[in-house]
């Protein structure tokens, strides 16, 4: 039998309805404080009918604060807030997985709020921050010693903890696009010369540790992580093809023993020897997203399943558009676009009114 979007499937623990999967996308509208109110929960509760949803990046400690308005699984109020969206999507026969997100230098120390960003090394990100007094000069960041890096990785494991605990079925470690674990895997970002970076294989270390460690928290069959292998973006140069399979052989190899639910991975070719050999060297379900070029069709998406390259696709930009996109794509009805102008501001508009069909 061809597999489509619509067959069901497992991923660890976690049974999909289908294969469509509403990627992470960071929406900001959590507050200064980071707690997930009533509108949240409406935007989540109409994206149920995707086999599973991977929530916006959520800051586990202070420090890996990104932006203001982004959500945090620090604290027990964060964590209540984050029940009532599990309960809704479950309510609504939905699954939720939290991606568990460390921003390390992509930051300012005025939204980390500890006077400081951290990362691996003390590098900048080539881009002005965020503020809430707008965009300012990025910060170099404080590269973590030793003690300091357990203590991230304990962040994780906690954070992880409070987001099962919420009634979240899995989580996504965020392990793409220039964050923390990303910052460790490259070498443009991980300039260490001790047992966390100085080789391919050594900068994969951290990512190792912290999907070991959470993965022993949480159960692996509940543990996924999103990976950007080559995605050379936020200051991320991964351009060195046979370091790059290096590095994520290592990564790959290390935490197959453990048996995890997933790797989500953001590639512009998933079908690609290096995206197939993390799946196979893993062992784990494939997710797959083809990146920020152009929104995801189910054409191409669903190519990825047929051909057996995927067991489960990601889509961002059209689920922000189309709550109902699993049905707009079941009986080929049209799609509304997506307006960018309110991905990251705009209350309930651009974020809650998209319309359903018919
Ligand atoms: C508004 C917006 C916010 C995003 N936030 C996140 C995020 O929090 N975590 C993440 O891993 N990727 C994030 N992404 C990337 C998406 O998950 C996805 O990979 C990207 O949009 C390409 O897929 P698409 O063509 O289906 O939109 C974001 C993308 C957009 C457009």
């Amino acid at each position: 039998m061809t597999c489509t979007v619509l067959t069901p499937t497992r991923l660890g623990a976690v049974e999909l309805s289908n294969r469509l999967v509403m990627a992470p996308l960071t929406r900001l509208r959590c507050g200064e404080q980071g707690i997930p109110d009533d509108v949240v929960v409406e935007y989540y509760r109409q994206r149920a009918s995707t086999g599973m949803i991977v929530t916006e990046g959520t800051w586990p400690v202070p420090e890996g604060r990104s932006w203001i308005g982004q959500p945090g699984i620090a604290t027990e109020e964060q964590a209540a807030g984050w029940a009532r969206v599990a309960e809704a999507v479950h309510a609504a026969g939905g699954r939720i997985a939290m991606q568990v997100m460390h921003g390390g230098r992509l930051s300012h120390p005025e939204i980390t709020g500890s006077g400081r960003v951290v990362s691996a090394s003390a590098t900048t990100g080539p881009d002005p921050a965020r503020t809430p007094d707008g965009k300012v000069v990025a910060p170099t960041a404080h590269a973590l010693t030793e003690d300091e890096i357990q203590q991230v990785i304990q962040g994780f494991v906690d954070g992880a903890r409070r987001a099962i605990e919420a009634g979240m079925d899995a989580v996504e470690l965020h392990g793409a696009n220039g964050y923390l674990i990303h910052q460790f895997l490259a070498p443009s970002t991980n300039l260490r010369d001790d047992g966390w970076g100085g080789s391919p294989a050594r900068r994969a270390r951290f990512a190792i540790e912290v999907t070991r460690a959470v993965a022993r928290a949480i159960g692996a069959d509940r543990t996924g992580i999103r990976l950007s292998p080559e995605n050379s973006i936020q200051g991320i140069d991964e351009t060195d093809a046979e370091a790059v399979r290096e590095t994520y052989a290592t990564w790959a190899a290390a935490v197959a023993p453990l048996g995890l639910a997933f790797v989500d991975v953001l590639h512009h070719d998933p079908a690609s020897f290096l995206v197939q050999e993390i799946r196979r060297i893993s062992g784990a379900p494939l997710m797959v997203n083809t990146g920020f070029d152009a929104p995801s069709t189910r054409e191409v998406l669903e190519g990825f399943l047929e051909r057996e390259s995927a067991d489960a696709v990601a889509v961002g930009r059209p689920l922000i558009a189309n709550p109902d996109l699993l049905r707009r794509w079941r009986e080929g009805l049209p799609e509304n676009e997506a307006d960018a102008s309110t991905f990251y501001e705009g209350g309930e508009r651009g974020y809650t009114d998209y319309p359903f069909a018919g």
